[in-house]
């Protein structure tokens, strides 16, 4: 079993909605896969309440259990684990990182918040997991994009290469307890997050 923590010290950036499409996406794809929620916010686990599919598998787990979760799942035949975090929790978001095999830490083209990854780059250094900034929330174009990359840089980061737009069929998929990929399959959001997905299955293999 693969484990992937999605890590951000920051909220709001789009930990729990990449979570979700991926774990939609890898299930689509016929990988059996699982969703731990570590936020005790819960919105992960929310989601699949309002879901009429029961996979992917979503479990809100305590940071305690991470470990033990981890393994059970490994014996009852997951292929992938995905771990979505809790901001403002440094504890869990190091078990994640320790448990990971590889860290995506989403990032908004924005200043303030390229500024506030810092944090979370020391946390994926320190658990020694290979990490990746993914830019979410992009908009159609501007400098801004090229100027993120650079400044994430500068956190001796690797950014994905593919990367996900503002775009309200990623959100609004969300409130039926579906991803875009469900919704709108023929979509824009359908289309550049399968890409995006395949670059995260080529990093875990
Ligand atoms: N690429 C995107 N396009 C449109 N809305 C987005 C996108 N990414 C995130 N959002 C919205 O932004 C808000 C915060 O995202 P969320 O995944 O809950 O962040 P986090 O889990 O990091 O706190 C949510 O309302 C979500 O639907
Ligand atoms: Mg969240």
């Amino acid at each position: 079993m693969k484990t992937l923590a999605i890590l951000s010290r920051k909220g709001g950036v789009g930990k729990t909605l990449i979570s979700l499409h991926l774990s939609v996406a890898s299930q689509a794809s016929g990988i059996e896969t699982a969703l731990i929620d570590l936020d005790p916010q819960a919105s992960a686990t929310g989601w699949a309440e309002d879901r009429e599919n029961d996979e992917p598998f979503v479990l809100p787990v305590h940071g305690a259990r991470l470990s033990k979760t981890l393994t059970q799942l490994r014996e009852q035949g997951a292929q992938l684990a995905i771990i979505d975090t809790a901001p403002n929790s440094e504890g869990s978001s190091l078990m994640a990182a320790r448990a990971a095999d590889l860290v995506l830490i989403p990032c908004q083209p924005a200043i303030l918040d390229l500024k506030a990854i810092r944090n979370t780059v020391d946390i994926a250094k320190l658990a020694k997991v290979k990490a990746y900034a993914v830019l979410n929330r992009v908009p159609p174009k501007g400098s801004i994009i090229e100027d993120s990359k650079e400044a994430i840089a500068q956190y001796d980061l690797e950014v994905c290469p593919k990367m996900i737009g503002q775009r309200v069929a990623y959100s609004y998929s969300l409130i039926s307890g579906m991803t875009a990929q469900e919704y709108e399959p023929n979509g824009q959001a359908a289309k550049e997050f399968s890409q995006f997905y395949k670059w995260v299955e080529n990093k875990l293999s």
